[in-house]
């Protein structure tokens, strides 16, 4: 696909609904199936075809640009912009005006991942020019969203943003498309009463001012990653499409499903049931491995069970005999279990972790 668009990446946001995970690192670099949640944007805009990628930094902007780099990795180039403090998506917009330019923009927010990428919704814009394009999907949980309210006919009437009891079950996908009209839209509004700046705002401003807002709904899943369950939810909806490749070494193991391997994984002694990942020089032995899990670099799982998880690099959980099922175990952590006297539980956990035991 061709497009002289840019792209923008909103990734300033702290992931206070992320906690502990966040306190270490950028949610936005949280894995899933391997991959920092950030790189699944950065490769839906560049199917787009976009060459110029703009992305919003705050706190964490020093571990993001680290792990993104320049662009090289896509072939595109890729601009910083520091933002002060999380004053919201449209503030994000405002402070990136230089950069944008005037030209009409895709808007990517940095922690959602689209199945079906993004293309469709750009040939959209591109044919139909609206002043913005919004992207909606029905979900169970509305409040916690920005959404829309459509006539019969699907033409925009309302949005709003997060309402106790919203309006329309049609939730505001994190992906925008602009032209230069919302600057014009978010001179115009004042901040939330959360103090943000909010992007719902100012798309209704354009629809009072009789601007035109289109939009279209997602195909496939879609997913905002701001919660701990929404982690193992996207990375089982993208290890249920992940192709068997076996870059690694096996021994005395049954392999069942589809299961990836990285170079210098070994998997021995063991049962596997993919979907599965296995990252780069990760050792599990003696152990149960089951669908939907995620184990990253260096990691090592010995006779131990784990299901439905993501489980970091160099994480080591060691003779946990029962099994560990819907878990997000962070970099480095280590689980085991001890048969020396006294035996006790022993927990070094940081702030807000959360454990639970069985009996
Ligand atoms: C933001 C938007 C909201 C949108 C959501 C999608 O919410 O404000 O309208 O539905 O992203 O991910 P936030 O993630 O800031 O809570």
């Amino acid at each position: 696909m061709k497009n002289k668009m840019k792209g923008l990446i909103l990734a300033g946001g702290c992931g206070r609904r992320l906690r502990p995970l966040t306190f270490s690192g950028a949610k936005q670099l949280i894995p899933v199936a391997n991959k920092p949640i950030i790189f699944y944007g950065i490769e839906a805009l560049v199917k787009t075809g976009i060459k110029e990628l703009g992305i919003v930094v705050g706190e964490t902007a020093k571990e993001i640009h680290d792990a993104v780099g320049t662009g090289e990795k896509w072939n595109i180039r890729i601009t910083y912009i520091p933002q002060q403090a999380p004053l919201g998506l449209a503030h994000a917009i405002k402070i990136s005006k230089d950069f944008l330019d005037d030209e009409p923009f895709i808007m990517y927010l940095g922690d959602n991942i689209l199945k079906e990428g993004i293309e469709d919704f750009v040939r959209q814009f591109e044919n139909n020019k609206p002043n913005a394009l919004i992207l909606l999907t029905k979900v169970p949980n509305p409040q916690e969203f920005g959404v829309a309210v459509l006539d019969e006919n699907s033409v925009v009437k309302q949005l709003n943003e997060k309402l106790k009891k919203a309006p329309s079950d049609l939730a505001l996908v994190g992906v925008y498309l602009f032209d230069s009209e919302v600057f014009t839209a978010i001179e115009n509004i004042k901040p939330s009463w959360r103090n943000e700046l909010e992007i719902t705002d100012a798309i209704q401003w354009l629809l009072d001012n009789r601007f035109s807002i289109e939009s279209h709904m997602v195909k496939g899943w879609w997913k905002d990653t701001g919660k701990p369950d929404d982690i193992i939810e996207a990375n089982l909806l993208v290890l249920e499409s992940i192709e068997s490749v076996n870059n690694g070494r096996q021994k005395d193991s049954k392999i069942n499903g589809r299961l990836r391997t990285e170079k210098g994984a070994v998997i021995e002694k063991s049962v596997v049931r993919g979907p599965v990942i296995i990252g780069k020089n990760a050792k599990i032995t003696g152990s149960y491995i089951g669908p939907f899990s995620s184990i990253g670099d260096n990691a090592l799982i010995e006779n131990s069970e784990i299901e439905n998880s993501v489980i970091m690099a160099g994480a080591q959980i060691k003779n946990v005999e029962k099994r560990i099922d819907r878990s997000i175990v962070g970099k480095n952590v280590v689980i085991s279990v001890t048969t020396q006297s006294p035996r006790t539980h022993k927990f070094i956990l940081g702030d807000q972790s959360y454990v639970q035991i069985i009996k």
